[in-house]
Parts: structure tokens; sequence; C-alpha cells
């Protein structure tokens, strides 16, 4: 049997870092997709190839002796041999139209779809374990991760979550699209929560502000969401980008692109670590932003929320 699960990636609409420390996070999944495809084989071996290589590893090899870019889908494979008993090996075949390094959740998406995928090797497709599993699994290289890209990769939608509590999802009549510019700048996630880790601890005061009007500025989002308003939900996006610069987590670059698309635009910000990554920009539906598109250097792409999460299929 070969098993094949897709999941979205995300963009962050408000609260990204701050969720890391027990504060809420608002957060989307889009129209980009991971898909992984797996199948047992007769080796004993963990198979697994992407973009980034081509690896094939021993089952009882210990995780932490492997490669980064490989970790999470061996964990992944090793935790669910041992669980279901099996006594041979897997491949995983990782595809992913989500750029890397770029903030739009592409590490998350494919350990959802990696552990959707194997999970339904034995016969389970339980969304919770699968959500547990590649939280889990991006904890291998990310240790710190809040969990916030899994969970909305995994249940698809706009949701607002927080670690401890976990998700709620957020009923909206719009559909909401936006505009993402990537500064093709690649950030490490890891590296920069340590750097905001770091001003937290050196400026404990101000952090602590900065998480109660973000907090404040949450609710507002969401009463501007319920009612459709985009434009106050494009000025939250703004004031939401002002606390991320306090954080320190924009530059320059970044900053000139949110300037010039917040002209044409309801609002715009960083989304995810940021220090790079993709700005996205909150638009109308049917607006045209092909003047900017098509003269700018960066890579833009149209994209709207998507209501389904993680997919299987056999096949
Ligand atoms: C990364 O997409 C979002 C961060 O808040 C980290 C996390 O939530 O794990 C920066």
């Amino acid at each position: 049997m070969t098993s094949i699960a897709k999941a979205p990636g995300k963009i962050i609409l408000f609260g990204e870092h701050f969720v890391v420390y027990e504060n809420r996070a608002i957060l989307g999944a889009i129209d980009k997709y991971a898909t992984v495809t797996s199948e047992k084989t007769n080796t004993d071996n963990i198979l697994i190839s992407s973009s980034l290589g081509q690896s094939s590893i021993k089952k009882d090899e210990e995780v932490s002796n492997v490669e980064k870019k490989f970790r999470p889908f061996f964990y992944i494979a090793k935790q669910l041999i041992s669980k279901n008993g099996f006594d041979k090996g897997i491949s995983i075949k990782i595809e992913s139209e989500i750029p890397i390094g770029a903030g739009l959740g592409s590490s998350s998406a494919c350990c959802v779809a990696a552990a959707a995928s194997i999970s339904n090797l034995f016969g389970n497709t339980n969304e919770k374990e699968i959500l547990e599993l590649s939280i889990q699994a991006e904890k291998t290289i990310f240790p710190n991760s809040s969990g916030a890209d899994c969970t909305v990769s995994v249940h698809g939608g706009i949701i607002e979550y927080q670690k401890e509590k976990g998700f709620s999802k957020i009923n909206t009549k719009n559909k909401f699209n936006f505009l993402i510019i990537d500064s093709e700048q690649i950030h490490a996630t890891d590296k920069v929560v340590e750097r905001v880790k770091k001003f937290k601890n050196e400026n404990t005061n101000v952090f602590t502000e900065l998480c109660s009007e973000e907090e404040r500025l949450i609710t507002k989002a969401l009463e501007s969401m319920e009612n459709n308003d985009l434009k106050t939900i494009g000025k939250c996006m703004a004031q939401n980008q002002i606390f991320l610069e306090q954080i320190g987590v924009s530059n320059d670059e970044l900053l000139s692109i949110i300037e010039e698309i917040e002209m044409i635009t309801f609002g715009a910000k960083i989304t995810g670590a940021g220090d790079g990554g993709c700005v996205i920009a909150l638009t109308e539906e049917e607006s045209d932003l092909s003047e900017y598109t098509n003269t700018t250097k960066y890579q833009t792409y149209h994209v709207s929320i998507q209501k389904t999460g993680m997919q299987v299929f056999n096949s």
C-alpha cells in the first residue's frame, strides 16, 4: 500500500513569538501544500527523499545522530515502526510547494504530512495523535516550538491558538485573501526565537508590557474578523508589525516592503519568525495588484485561507 498525505502551510495573522510565551496567536492555513508519500519496505532502513537530498538510515539509529534535514521524518517513522511492532523499514518521499525558511510553515506542513502519511500506513488517521507526533518531530530540530504551525496545518481554517489551551476555530464569513511577498532572505526560526528569548530576558518589563498589548490587539482583531471589518484588521496587522519591530525581528528590507505594500492594501506585517522570510498583506478578494506584482523584484503569491487541513489518501 502507498499512503499519501497533504498538509497546508500557514500564515500567522497575529501573535508570532508572543505565542512561544503562553500568549495567543491567530493563524490561517493557506493553499500551498506539502505532500508526503510513504510505503512499507522489505529493508531494515528508513529511506527519506526530498528536494534537500536523500538518505537511507538504519531504523535503530539514534534520532540525535541523524542529519537535521532528515531528523523529524526519521523520528516519525521510528516512533511509528516501534509503536506498531513493525519489523521492516519505510520509505518516505517529501514534496512541497511551500518555500523553505520563509515563514510559511514549510517544516511544520512536512512534519504533519509525514506523520499523517506514515500513521495511515498503520491504519491510524487520528488527528490528535498525528498532531502530537508532528509537534514532537518538529521539536527534534526546534525544541522551543509553540506547536502553533503544526496545529493549523492539521486542522485548517483560521484558528486561535494558545500553547497550554490548544486551539479553537474562528468562524468567519469572509474567505480572507492575502498577498505574500517573499523577501528571499532565508531565516532560521530556532535562531530568531533564541534572539527574542535573549531580548525578553534582558528587557523583562518591556516584553511583559508588549505581551499585554498584543493580547488586547488580538481581542480587537477577533472582533473585527467577526464583523468582517477588513480595514480594522489591516490596522491591527500594522500595529502587530510595530510590536515585532520592538522585539527586534524586523529589518530595513522587510520594512521597505511593508511601507510600499501598505499603500495599496489594508495592512501588512511579517509572518512567522521574521528576520527575513515573508510579508503578508491583507487584500480585497477582487483587488488588482498586478501593477505591484509585475514590477516588484520579489516573488509574490496570492493566497486565501483554506478551510481544510491535512488530508490522507491511499493508492
Ligand atoms: C514560527 O512560525 C512562529 C514562532 O512564533 C515560533 C513558534 O510559534 O513556534 C516564531
